[in-house]
């Protein structure tokens, strides 16, 4: 079946989450010496407490799972003013969007399709991200989990697509960064793409992506 419709993570896949810790570093001699391991126990922590969250049913939105994960981090590092807390929480609503993101945005719009976010985040994170990356005309939803009050890869995530989209699992490609939820996507019956921009190992869970890409720029021609 011909694919309608095209549809993003967020975090990692447009949106570069280490953008906020590395132009904070600019700005704070102590985070210029660990910018790197805090913005990767950052991200790693904050998905650890989305699926702890998700596992256990204590659901609370994507803000406070980003700025829980942020104190774990500082702590670890022995960083503890709460200006530079706020001032990476800032930035963390304004990343940088990948620089191949408009161009490939426009070519689907171009060719018809579809476009949205389903995300984690919370509608506001997301609002502000699409805001700051100057994207929101070429989405035509953004869709964020609080709709449903669980975090990816729980099924009742991607059921939002076809409710919202008004079209089957077989006709949506959908686009990840993150192993784990191109995996969840293709075991609920989406083709997938995973965008593995860190060269990874393929996670090791029941389905596997249709693709595995280095970066956005091809996904048109996949559609
Ligand atoms: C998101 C996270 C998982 O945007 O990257 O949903």
């Amino acid at each position: 079946m011909t694919i309608t419709t095209c549809v993003f993570d967020a975090y990692g896949t447009l949106f570069d989450v280490s953008a906020a810790a590395r132009r904070a570093a600019q700005e704070d001699a102590a985070l210029g010496r660990c910018w790197q391991t805090l913005s990767e126990d950052w991200r790693r922590k904050q998905l650890e407490y989305s699926w702890l969250r998700a596992i256990t049913g204590d659901h609370v939105d994507f803000t406070k799972v980003t700025g829980d994960a942020l104190d774990w981090a500082m702590e670890r590092q022995g960083l503890t003013d709460k200006g530079l807390r706020g001032r990476l929480m800032a930035l963390y609503q304004v990343l940088d969007a990948y620089e191949e993101v408009p161009a490939m945005l426009a070519a689907l719009k171009a060719k018809g399709l579809g476009t949205a976010i389903l995300s984690n985040g919370s509608p506001e994170m997301l609002a502000a991200a699409v805001d700051s990356a100057g994207i929101g005309a070429q989405l035509d939803a953004v869709l964020s989990v609080e709709e449903v009050g669980i975090f990816k890869p729980a099924r009742e995530v991607y059921d939002l697509v076809g409710a919202r989209m008004g079209c089957t699992p077989e006709q949506v490609l959908f686009v990840s960064s993150n192993g784990w939820d191109a995996s969840g996507a293709s075991g609920y019956g989406f083709h997938t793409a995973w965008v593995n921009r860190g060269n990874l190992p393929m996670d090791r869970l029941s389905a596997r992506p249709r693709h595995v890409l280095t970066d956005l720029t091809t996904i048109p021609e996949l559609c």
